[in-house]
């Protein structure tokens, strides 16, 4: 019997960016997001005589060895788990995502945090979510915060690191506008921009720094502080951005379109006093996270924007099985 699990992408506040162990994707410090409640992409897996992975956009060569990899990674954890006889030698593997081509809002939280979760049905032993949130966190880092719905960190703990939910979905109503302008460059993906991270002076610094981030972010997500919350979600991602920029090779993900777009929003926020933030991943894209009362003016501006992809998204339940 085949499973499927859907799942959606999460915009960190407080960004993951390095590891401690890079095979096991164990982040060298801890991060917080909002799960998205869309574009969705499905995954489902079956019994198979070999592995095979199929999907409704072109994979590469690579695409399919990361989750070949992943999958070994995931078996090998069911078995120290005591779970050997819980997942088959293979899979076959469908992905089906609805992330729309060029809106530059990276997949791999949702694909890997589906497949986690259709797995975790096909294996059927009773994984609890924190230990699905570990088999999503082998495919993808981020991925392990798209398990669970609202507001959730992926923490460190001990020899692992798994997600917890910090307020539920229904919490606080957020939206993120995503302004996706238009980049012909092929970036670096962020698997291989973690693994360099260290080479960065500024990386040490920034690691001390986010235990202070995690506490006032997490707070200001409690008291619904929208001040406290931006302050310290632009803080970071910048740090991360300047950390990024100085690493070797460099990786500079913002453009000028970039650059304009935060300036021009943060014009808008201080003259019309509107509850919006900025934060941007590892791409040009800018995210603009802001209350209900600020959402016509950012949509109207986002969609003013010549030569950008505009795409709205509220705070999304996470992964579950379809
Ligand atoms: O999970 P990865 O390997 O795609 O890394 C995500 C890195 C950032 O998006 C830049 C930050 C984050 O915490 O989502």
């Amino acid at each position: 019997m085949s499973f499927s699990a859907e799942s959606s992408p999460n915009i960190a506040f407080i960004k993951y960016w390095g590891n401690r162990n890079d095979e096991l994707r164990l982040p060298a410090a801890n991060s917080l997001s909002m799960t998205l409640s869309s574009p969705t992409v499905s995954v489902t897996v079956d019994h198979s005589d070999t592995t095979v992975v199929e999907s409704s956009k072109e994979l590469t060569a690579t695409d399919i060895g990361r989750f070949e990899v992943t999958l070994e990674n995931i078996r090998r954890y069911l078995i120290n788990l005591g779970h050997e006889t819980c997942i088959p030698g293979s899979l076959s593997i469908q992905v089906d995502s609805k992330i729309p081509a060029g809106i530059g809002l990276a997949s791999s939280a949702a694909v890997f945090s589906a497949f986690a979760k259709a797995i975790a049905g096909l294996a059927n032993c009773g994984l609890t979510d924190e230990q699905i949130s570990e088999m999503a966190r082998l495919g993808s880092g981020s991925a392990a915060r798209s398990i669970l719905g609202g507001f959730v960190a992926l923490e460190n703990t001990g020899d692992t690191a798994v997600a917890r939910q910090v307020a539920p979905q229904d919490h606080w109503n957020l939206y993120d506008i995503v302004i996706a302008p238009d980049t012909s460059h092929k970036k670096v993906g962020s698997s291989q921009g973690h693994r360099a991270a260290r080479t960065s002076p500024l990386f040490d610094k920034r690691i001390q720094e986010i235990d202070r981030r995690m506490a006032e972010c997490s707070d200001a997500i409690t008291q619904k502080d929208f001040e406290k919350l931006a302050a310290v979600t632009e803080e970071d991602c910048m740090d991360m951005h300047s950390v990024m920029q100085t690493q070797n090779p460099p990786l500079h993900y913002l453009n000028d379109d970039t650059h304009r777009i935060v300036e021009e929003l943060t014009a808008l926020r201080t003259e019309q006093h509107l509850p919006l933030l900025y934060t941007m991943d590892a791409g040009p894209t800018v995210h603009v996270i802001c209350e209900e009362s600020a959402k016509d003016t950012v949509l109207a501006y986002a969609n003013e924007q010549k030569g950008c992809q505009v795409f709205e998204a509220s705070v999304g339940g996470g992964a579950h099985l379809v």
